[in-house]
């Protein structure tokens, strides 16, 4: 059996519309937001939309900015009523726990028509991943050093009551400026 004949999974159903709702949701660099955040180009394109590096035109300097956007398919109101919670409870979280040094704060929250959008402090750096296939496996010192940098953050977070739920090499970012780790994506928490 070929590639072409072989029967549709519903998983590949669902990932090709969730492709096809954020490609029809995507914004081109030098869009402009509420007339003052300007994309300048797409920092990653995940599970549940997109995700873009923008300029906050409303602060002198237009510091750099993130814009996650969130792309529900619209056509099915059971996912767009789920991705609306879910947008919902990522800017709720995010106000409550981005006072933190290393969490991102939550800028700015709106919504345009059918999409959603979060505004977070943008973490120049890179995320963790890079770092961990560059290195490979970590010796024990650097585990227990990566640990008791990483850990103050997931205690901080239990103590606001909010569980993170997706902890991982590409929702940490090691910050370029002064080395520390920031934990990004409160998409899937609770
Ligand atoms: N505050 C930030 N500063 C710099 N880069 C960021 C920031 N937030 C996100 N990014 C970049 O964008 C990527 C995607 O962001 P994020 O992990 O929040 O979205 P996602 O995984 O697509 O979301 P979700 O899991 O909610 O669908 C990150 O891996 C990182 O490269
Ligand atoms: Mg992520």
């Amino acid at each position: 059996m070929t590639i072409q004949d072989s029967p549709l999974k519903l998983s590949d159903y669902r990932d090709a519309s969730n492709r096809q709702s954020r490609r029809r949701h995507l914004h081109q660099p030098g869009h402009m937001f509420r007339e003052r955040y300007r994309i300048v180009k797409v920092l990653a394109s995940g599970g549940f939309g997109v995700t873009y590096l923008a300029q906050d035109g409303g602060i002198p300097g237009s510091p750099p900015c993130v814009i996650k956007q969130l792309c529900p398919k619209v056509s099915n109101p059971l996912s767009l009523e789920r991705a609306k919670r879910r947008f919902r409870k990522e800017a709720k979280v995010m106000a409550k726990v981005g006072s933190h040094s290393q969490i991102p704060r939550l800028l700015d929250y709106f919504t345009i028509n059918d999409g959603f959008y979060l505004v977070q402090e943008y973490v120049p750096g890179q995320v963790l991943t890079r770092e961990v296939r560059r290195a490979g496996p970590q010796g024990e010192r650097e585990v227990k050093q990566f640990l008791s940098e990483i850990l103050p953050v997931v205690k901080f977070i239990h103590r606001c009551k909010i569980i993170h739920r997706d902890i991982k090499p590409p929702n940490i970012i090691r910050c370029g400026d002064d080395g520390r780790l920031v934990l990004i994506d409160f998409g899937g928490s609770a």
